[in-house]
């Protein structure tokens, strides 16, 4: 990061903070793009939610002495690489890499460190998936590279890590030793958690792509119910064109409406690809329509 050195200190703090905080606006957009891509293809989000901030003076101040460096501004550049951070909470920890390898692959991040803590935890348990990256900022005479701090961990990690260091905080770093082992416990009863949830997620997603064990709310019994009446007494006729991903939704209407009908021939689905729409029609023994019409 150049600053021209003509500049005071206050502008160049000005300067400089309002290029940590535009990069941290583009980093936010391009996360943000990247959720909203993912609704409209999969119809799944796989962030949380999303925290920025910047690094207040007070911090700057306290790590740049506490790295042992004098309190300047290129020092502050050079030294400190978490002055615009953001926090990207997933559900899943395997949204975790997806989403990283989303944000590497854009050609205008250069990703300068990865630090991997949920392959490699720390002693204390925290997980998280750490990636330093630049982002170029266009000023109106020249172009600037910006550095973010990206950490991306799932709800269950950053539950830990934000009670961890609220704790640990009140003890400046000196916390009694069984403290930090139960927080390591607290740490590893979080990953199983995080382990089951996914585990649990993986086992419904199969059951959707299967369509038979999926849950049929009270509901949707009734409808059913309305239905199968109409086709026992012959007055049933619908073309259904469905949009969005209510194919598997139909199939297991179809399924039931065969089990009861004990007919193969009532239906046909035509689909017209993976989250196209499903069209459904239902024929009806015609003869026994015409006598009710009658
Ligand atoms: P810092 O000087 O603290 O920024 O650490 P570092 O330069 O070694 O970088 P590292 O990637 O290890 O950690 C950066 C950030 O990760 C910290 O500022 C915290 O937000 C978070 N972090 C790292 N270790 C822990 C931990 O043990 N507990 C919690 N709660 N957060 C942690
Ligand atoms: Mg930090």
């Amino acid at each position: 990061m150049n600053i021209p050195e003509t500049y005071n200190q206050l502008d160049q703090w000005t300067t400089v903070m309002f290029l940590y905080n535009s990069a941290l606006k583009a980093i936010n957009t391009k996360i943000e793009i990247l959720n909203n891509e993912f609704i409209h293809l999969y119809n799944y989000n796989p962030i949380e939610h999303i925290k920025s901030r910047l690094k207040t003076p007070e911090s700057i101040v306290k790590k740049l002495k506490r790295g042992g460096h004098e309190v300047t501004i290129p020092n502050m550049i050079e030294h400190l690489s978490d002055i615009a951070g953001i926090r990207i909470i997933c559900s899943f920890s395997p949204d975790i890499y997806r989403i990283a390898e989303m944000i590497a692959r854009q050609s205008d991040v250069t990703v300068l460190v990865v630090k991997d803590y949920i392959k490699n935890p720390k002693e204390s348990g925290y997980k998280s998936y750490h990636m330093l990256v630049s982002v170029p900022i266009f000023l109106s005479d020249s172009v600037v590279d910006t550095k973010v701090e990206i950490q991306i961990r799932t709800i269950a990690m950053d539950f830990w890590a934000s009670l961890e260091h609220k704790i640990y905080y009140k003890f400046e770093g000196q916390a009694p030793e069984y403290i930090s082992r139960e927080l390591k416990e607290c740490a590893d009863m979080v990953s199983a958690l995080d382990d089951k949830m996914l585990s649990l997620n993986e086992a419904i997603l199969e059951c959707l792509k299967e369509g038979g064990e999926k849950p049929v709310p009270e509901k949707t019994e009734e409808v059913d119910a309305e239905i199968i009446e109409k086709l026992r007494n012959g007055t049933y006729h619908e073309e259904r064109q469905s949009s969005g991903s209510n194919g598997i939704a139909m199939g297991n209407v179809i399924a039931r409406l065969k089990l009861f009908t004990q007919n193969e021939d009532v239906m046909t689905i035509r689909s017209d690809g993976r989250n196209q729409g499903t069209e459904v029609i239902l024929y009806l023994p015609v003869k026994e329509r015409e006598k009710a019409d009658v």
